[in-house]
């Protein structure tokens, strides 16, 4: 299958605008089976106030952004993975929706919120979904996730191949874990991050894929709009021997790690 990213620079609250780069940029795209795009991709992340980020927040159902994925991945035969703000009975989540060939699919909600994030989002509380879609197997984590090795362990345990990872990443030296966790969980990993300065922060690009062996098959710049797929061969992320005698989720020794479960 072919699997990839769309890097961009979102505008903080010009969600149509939004849609237009967007689509602009999926022209580019080599024919994608699956796509990832930043975190907050239709909405963009450093709010002004609590209050814009509730006027600027939508549900699902009533989302013109989710109903233009949904649109273009029946369009193009494709799976989305995109960053979406989510308000749910007035409580906002920042979420990534998942949509195919099918309409919608489902969402994951983040768990770990970076920085002021807390003042806008409710934690993540849907857990780690794993979606079967017909051929592979999919996880999905966001942003500030990525130094948790606990959730990608996880996904890879319940037999992700691939993993999306929207972004918005801002400390310089995220992208390099992205294929050690690849490696250490034979999984393929794809950071969709956005570029770009919004309020006085800075977002680093450099949006990677990487295989199940922690090679990088494609990197983009650290700026500028960005539309890479690549052919992912799926056996490589379901074959979990390091070793003819070792394995990475049968070598394990659980009863050994107790510790990771206390708070
Ligand atoms: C982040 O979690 N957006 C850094």
């Amino acid at each position: 299958m072919n699997a990839g990213f769309l890097q961009f620079c979102p505008i903080l609250g010009d969600e149509s605008q939004n849609i237009k780069n967007i689509a602009l940029n999926f022209e580019t795209a080599k024919d994608p089976d699956l796509l990832v795009l930043p975190e907050l991709a239709n909405s963009g992340y450093n709010f002004e106030s609590k209050k814009q980020a509730i006027l600027l927040g939508k549900s699902i159902e009533e989302s013109e952004y989710v109903e233009f994925l949904v649109a273009h991945s029946k369009n193009k035969n494709l799976f989305i993975i995109s960053g979406f703000l989510e308000k749910e009975n007035n409580k906002l989540y920042n979420t990534a929706v998942l949509t195919g060939p099918s309409g919608y699919i489902g969402k994951y909600r983040k768990m770990h919120l970076f920085m002021n994030e807390p003042e806008y989002f409710e934690k993540g509380n849907l857990g780690l979904p794993l979606f079967e879609l017909g051929g592979f197997k999919l996880g999905i984590l966001i942003c500030f996730d990525w130094i948790f090795p606990e959730v990608w362990r996880i996904l890879a345990l319940k037999g992700a191949d691939i993993i999306a990872h929207p972004s918005n990443l801002v400390l310089p030296y995220a992208q390099q874990a992205v294929p050690v966790h690849g490696m250490i969980n034979r999984t393929f990993n794809i950071t969709a991050n956005r570029y770009g300065n919004e309020r006085g922060i800075t977002f680093s690009g450099q949006s990677i894929l990487s295989d199940p062996k922690g090679n990088t098959l494609i990197k983009a710049p650290a700026k500028g709009d960005s539309v890479e797929v690549t052919k992912l061969d799926l056996e490589l992320a379901r074959n979990k021997w390091i070793t003819p005698q070792n394995h990475v989720f049968t070598d394990r020794f659980p009863a050994q790690y107790t510790d990771l479960i206390k708070a």
